[in-house]
């Protein structure tokens, strides 16, 4: 009976498979057009260094603890925690990441269909010939206020998302990383190069990578653990869902450590590409915001001969990149809709699909569309609200949950299986225990009572 309901909830077909999933999971909208935008918000290298730390030291953790709880169970985050604990309120870490998933993809799948808006001007020629940052910045602003295109656009990335993941996870998710994402690392590492060898990207190194320390303050703090959350796919129970699907053999921890690298690093590239491309040709403030890589990209194609061709592909690529982080958004409200209410896999996804997308319009709308969700600043607001503090409400509760409640001797006897050693055994249970929940909790009151 219960290897029947296993391979019904499919599993993935190799370790490679699950780390292609969950690093495509992970490798997103959040690492080239979210970490550029924060860095440049809070100051630059500073906020590069808070970062690497909160990820170093909270990021790894955490996700070690969903992968956990997610194999040990084989489970959908609500299920997963009730049969850890079965009728206590801690299931409540499982509805508030379903409810939050669909939040980010409500503002998320806008910017991806955006991209693809982009990826079509790149075919069509917009950017041909001379590209100054009046002209990104003009193209930028003319676009995301037309609420038809943005909003076909958005309808068009909901629509493949919902696609996939109605075909399940071993159809739908493995077959579409495995090739594309080596072929976007490719081509990030060329363009950080271009951006690099452009004349006075010194100065964009600079702000950068030269930390001014005399800069660090709390909000950077703030926001750095919630970029690595957002980044790394944590703290709604992504990886609590794709570790379900992971082998009992298979090692957690390399996994684990694998996924978090990967994303950082091509996080740091793509900052390597905006900031020296920046400086290098002035007219784009680097505290732009969620503008800032619509403006930037396109300059630094103009630098490349054949730029349009590598701006096609790229865009292309991050589009691919953005598709295979909304399925898994999405993939946490169905997996519990599949297992615990017995709906079709088809029925969940179309009516989680259709959550995404009413509670998306007005993001879409508050890019220069309509006027007072322009002020308002809708999808920031939910980007806040989702994007930093659920996520950060529900990492820490994951963090208490294997700490203290299901207790980590049960953990750490799960990561055992697969890897024996678990030599940063310790410095994991005090991460857990002590360390990320009181850095979360201490944040999040900070944040709350201002
Ligand atoms: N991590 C993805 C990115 O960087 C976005 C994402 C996918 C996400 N699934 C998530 C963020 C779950 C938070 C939680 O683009």
């Amino acid at each position: 009976m219960e290897s029947q309901s296993l391979s019904q909830r499919g599993s993935w077909g190799s370790k490679a498979a699950f780390i292609f999933a969950a690093t495509g999971s992970a490798i997103g909208l959040g690492n080239i057009w979210r970490f550029p935008m924060v860095v440049g918000e809070n100051g630059g290298a500073v906020f590069v260094f808070v970062y690497i730390l909160a990820v170093a030291l909270i990021g790894f953790s955490v996700m070690l603890a969903e992968l956990v709880i997610g194999r040990h169970t084989q489970k959908n985050p609500v299920g997963a925690i009730h049969s850890i604990k079965p009728r206590s309120p801690w299931k409540g870490i499982g509805y508030l990441g379903m409810v939050t998933g669909i939040a980010i993809l409500s503002y998320y799948a806008v910017l991806a269909g955006m991209l693809a808006g982009y990826f079509v001007k790149m075919i069509s020629g917009t950017f041909r010939g001379t590209v100054t940052s009046q002209m990104t910045e003009k193209t930028f602003t003319d676009f995301s206020s037309n609420p038809f295109l943005v909003l076909f656009f958005f309808a068009v990335v909901l629509f493949i998302t919902t696609y996939i993941i109605s075909k399940g996870v071993k159809g739908g998710i493995e077959r579409y990383t495995k090739v594309l994402m080596p072929i976007l690392f490719v081509l990030i590492v060329f363009l950080a190069i271009r951006a690099l060898t452009l004349p006075g990207a010194g100065e964009g190194l600079k702000f950068y990578l030269k930390p001014d320390f005399s800069k660090l303050n709390f909000k950077i703090v703030f926001f750095a653990l919630g970029q690595a959350f957002f980044s790394l796919s944590l703290g709604m129970g992504t990886m609590i869902t794709y570790g379900s699907y992971i082998n009992k053999k298979d090692n957690l921890v390399s996994s684990a450590g694998w996924v978090t690298f990967a994303d950082t690093f091509i996080a740091l590239l793509a900052g390597l590409i905006i900031f020296p491309t920046l400086f290098a040709i002035p007219g784009i403030s680097p505290d732009s915001g969620p503008s800032l890589v619509f403006k930037v990209f396109p300059l630094i194609f103009s630098k490349i001969p054949g730029g349009q061709i590598f701006g096609m592909l790229f865009f292309m690529l991050l589009l691919v990149a953005a598709i295979t982080s909304t399925i898994s958004l999405l993939e946490v409200p169905v997996a519990y809709f599949v297992d615990e209410r017995k709906w079709s896999r088809v029925k969940a996804a179309v009516l989680m699909g259709l959550c995404a997308a009413v509670l998306g319009i007005p993001s879409a709308l508050s890019w220069g569309g309509v006027k007072f969700l322009t002020k308002w600043a809708f999808w920031a607001k939910v980007d806040f609200i989702f994007g930093n503090i659920a996520l950060a409400f529900g990492a820490l509760l994951i963090c208490l949950f294997v700490g203290w409640v299901w207790g980590v001797k049960k953990a750490v006897e799960e990561i055992k299986s697969g890897s024996e050693k678990f030599t940063i055994r310790r410095i994991w249970i005090f991460s857990i225990k002590f360390l990320s929940p009181i850095a979360i909790l201490y944040v999040l009151i900070k944040i709350i009572i201002g």
